[in-house]
């Protein structure tokens, strides 16, 4: 049997120098096929929202989503680390129903670590959580949950007073007990500096080359979001393209009466 990473192997990556590749995932199919090639991490992200059901943010995603979507990924890897998003008002609350809600991301949705947005407003949910043993992923910057206070998707920390801010935030989710943290839509020097002052791993998304690893959604590299395109992401490949091109294909042959031929029919 293959052997999932842990928590000590995406340590020892950033110890080692070793850049980390995390990918989002929603589904059993393509958390196999990125299994299959060796990301590392994989974050069952609240990003399900905007990108699978439709919605226009993150901010309507629950816990019963969330939970789906995260045993069906869980399925499909062999090797890679599971991360679930705790979805907005899941962590907010009080600290209690923040538990239980992680606990279910594990117990449930067969994930290894959770990860919540914000810095030192959340430093008390993270090191409960830590407490009971369940692994933290923080997530400052660009919080996409934190949208309405943003007023958008701007990049944050421009300005130095806010630079600060999110250098003490990281801070404090590390000394909180997270084990990673996501650095979203920040100048790529702030993001290196937070990586130098940080034990724990860095991954970037939007944060430029210095995070100890990079995240992106996998919609987004295949070029399946045809919504949106933020400057942050690169096209790996034209999956869009190619999935209109077989379901064209096969409307053709349905109206030409081609399909179903002989080999695809039973006598
Ligand atoms: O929900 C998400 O996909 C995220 C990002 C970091 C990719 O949080």
């Amino acid at each position: 049997m293959q052997k999932r990473k842990t928590v000590l192997d995406i340590q020892r990556m950033k110890a080692e120098g070793e850049k980390i590749a995390m990918l989002t995932a929603y589904d059993y199919p393509f958390a196999r096929l990125m299994d299959m090639e060796g990301i590392d991490m994989v974050l069952v992200g609240d990003s399900v929202g905007p990108v699978v059901a439709g919605y226009d943010h993150t901010l309507p995603v629950t816990m019963e989503e969330m939970i789906y979507h995260c045993r069906a990924v869980s399925r499909g890897l062999g090797q890679a680390f599971l991360v679930a998003d705790m979805p907005f008002l899941s962590y907010q609350v009080d600290l209690r129903e923040a538990r239980l809600n992680a606990g279910r991301l594990i117990k449930e949705g067969g994930a290894q670590a959770v990860k919540l947005e914000g810095g030192e407003n959340v430093a008390d949910v993270v090191r409960t959580l830590a407490d009971m043993d369940i692994p933290v992923v923080g997530h400052i910057g660009l919080t996409p949950q934190s949208i309405h206070r943003m007023g958008g998707y701007k990049v944050q920390g421009k300005q130095d007073q806010q630079a600060r801010q999110l250098l003490r935030d990281a801070r404090a989710v590390q000394d909180a007990g997270a084990f990673a943290i996501v650095l979203e839509g920040i100048p790529a020097g702030l993001a290196g500096q937070i990586t130098a002052a940080l034990d724990i791993p860095t991954i970037g998304i939007g944060a430029g080359v210095a995070c100890d690893g990079q995240v992106l959604v996998i919609h987004d590299i295949l070029g399946l979001c045809e919504k949106y395109s933020p400057k942050f992401v690169k096209r790996y490949a034209d999956a869009a393209s190619l999935i209109r091109q077989g379901i064209k294909g096969y409307i053709d042959e349905v109206k030409q009466g081609v399909f179903p031929g002989p080999e695809h029919s039973f006598s």
